[in-house]
């Protein structure tokens, strides 16, 4: 390799877990940092090995790159069992890379430092900005609609991604390596820095310094990941407004470090906070506007009161240090406590005969009027159905409907697509209306909007009773109550139970099986059953 003895003998040996490929367009710029990550770590006198990982590239991965969060998560826990490795840095930031490098990472429980790929610049289409994800969706309905023509749809396609870095809504990516920095995983401001900002690069030199120290003082994630940062992080997830992808995610890394997270704390937490970063989609601005503006420490500076600012974090300071000297220099962007973003908290919890194990709405990202609704349900068996049947006039759905799918969670999809924006009809489109109350076992990107119930738990295609709707099915949501409820009795719905036949298994062999046997629930994280924490895994014994 050309390494001579006094490069690596008595040093912490490093490895840069590097989730770059050339097919996935967020991290187009981690082969530079990589090297910018050696850089420090040869200056803080470590020796630093490039190891790549899985990429998991949001928009290219099919079924969901959902799917594959759990197996790269085992990638990365056993590439650092298995080599002999004192520190981890952790590269990543297009939306599953964050949560999979972190649980890998804690169940290795190897000292580690996550390096956010930072946003991309802001989006422009004839002077107006776009957000990733979002504003696609909203001019896709009106391209539906018959209000733009395949040309500006190209502009609009060459407008919105024009710089490496991830999503730059407040999308999962945002949302979770936020949350990867409330948790203490990160230097502090990191997840803020657009990625082509020269700042970036410093904050990746300074990433492999720090590893060094944090290699020698043996300070390993489950240091940081208590009960307390995780509630920060659910503190965080909800001013943010974050992705409802985030409590799927928290909920496994909680679980990795042996904390109990349940969906009723988000739901607690919802009720006290509302939201004041104003991004998309539940706001006005991007990302490049939040760094502006003082990016996520000064955020966390508003909410001060609602943390535990006593956490550690590998800066080798607690939150509170870290958050000294930090400033909101835009308060339109970064809102007061007294002045949010809409009426309602992030994210909300609805439980009821629908949804036993619960099911979870962004009322932000909503219409108002549809957040307590009571309407006929058009139900959808799966995706293709769906694909196949909702565009047919005949079906005469109206905006009161409300429309379900099926066998589109975690098994029935399988890996629980983000599907759950499900489509509205072209002809309620062409007649503007442009949100409808939907219901599905699926998730949503943290990009989407709308009168999205999700994660319905348990899933449809294990006999939730999500299977047991039938078309003209009265359901009833209300925000308000946190209830689900489907208009029928308690027999009639046993009497659904009785005949429900459940699918056949897709998969015999292969990732498919080991998925379908040992997935939970949405509710329960999505992790793998034999990968929660427990006893660490014994090293083989010919060592
Ligand atoms: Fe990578 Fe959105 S496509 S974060």
């Amino acid at each position: 390799m050309g390494f001579a003895t006094d490069d690596f003998k008595g040093k912490p040996t490093i490895a840069i877990l590097n989730t770059w490929s050339d097919v996935n367009n967020c991290h187009t710029h981690f082969r530079d940092r990589a090297e910018e990550v050696k850089r420090g770590v040869w200056q803080a006198g470590g020796f630093p090995l490039e190891i790549p990982v899985m990429s998991l590239s949001e928009s290219f991965m099919k079924p969901t790159s959902m799917y594959y969060r759990n197996l790269l998560a085992l990638e990365v826990e056993e590439t650092l069992r298995c080599y002999p490795v004192d520190g981890a840095v952790l590269m990543g930031g297009c939306d599953k890379t964050v949560p999979a490098l972190i649980m890998g990472a804690t169940s290795a429980n190897i000292p580690s430092i996550f390096l956010p790929a930072g946003p991309m610049l802001k989006g422009c289409w004839k002077g107006e900005t776009l957000g990733s994800g979002t504003d696609m969706w909203r001019y896709w309905a009106e391209k539906q609609a018959g209000n733009l023509c395949d040309d500006s749809w190209n502009e609009l396609e060459d407008g919105i991604a024009r710089s490496p870095g991830h999503c730059m809504t407040m999308g999962t990516a945002s949302t979770m390596t936020a949350i990867a920095e409330v948790l203490g995983l990160c230097l502090p401001g990191s997840t803020s820095i657009p990625a082509v900002h020269s700042t970036h690069a410093r904050m990746a030199s300074a990433c492999g310094r720090r590893i060094v120290d944090l290699a020698w003082d043996r300070a390993t994630p489950k240091a940081f990941l208590t009960e307390a940062a995780f509630r920060n992080a659910v503190v965080t997830d909800m001013a943010l407004g974050g992705s409802t992808n985030a409590i799927i995610h928290l909920i496994a890394m909680a679980g990795r470090a042996g904390v109990k997270l349940t969906l009723d704390q988000f739901d607690e937490i919802s009720r006290e906070l509302k939201v004041i970063a104003n991004i998309r989609p539940c706001g006005d601005y991007v990302m490049e506007d939040f760094y502006d503006a003082g990016g996520i420490l000064a955020l966390l500076s508003q909410i001060k009161g609602l943390l535990d600012l006593t956490c550690p974090t590998v800066s080798g300071k607690t939150l509170g240090e870290n958050l000294e000297g930090a400033e909101v220099c835009n308060d339109d962007v970064i809102r007061p406590l007294d002045r949010p973003v809409g009426k309602a908290g992030g994210t909300f919890v609805l439980r009821g005969n629908l949804a036993p194990d619960g099911a979870v709405i962004k009322p932000t990202a909503a219409e108002p009027h549809l957040l307590n609704h009571r309407g006929p349900a058009a139900v959808f068996s799966d995706y293709a159905d769906l694909k196949a049947r909702i565009n047919d006039e005949a079906a005469g759905l109206t905006a009161d409907h409300v429309i379900v799918l099926q066998n589109a969670g975690p098994i029935g999809a399988p890996g629980i697509p983000e599907w759950g924006m499900l489509p509205i009809p072209d002809y309620l489109l062409k007649q503007g209306v442009r949100d409808m109350l939907r219901i599905s076992d699926a998730r949503m990107s943290g990009t989407s909007y709308g009168a999205c119930v999700l994660h319905v738990a348990p899933e449809s295609a294990i006999g939730g009773p999500l299977a047991f709707v039938q078309d003209g099915d009265i359901i009833e949501v209300s925000v308000d109550e946190r209830t689900i409820h489907l208009d029928i009795s308690d027999e009639e719905l046993a009497a659904r139970r009785e005949e429900w036949k459940p699918l056949p298994p897709r998969h015999k062999r292969g990732y498919g099986r080991l998925y379908a046997d040992e997935i939970t629930q949405a509710h329960e994280g999505c992790d793998f059953r034999f990968l929660h924490a427990g006893e660490d895994t014994a090293e083989p014994d010919i060592f």
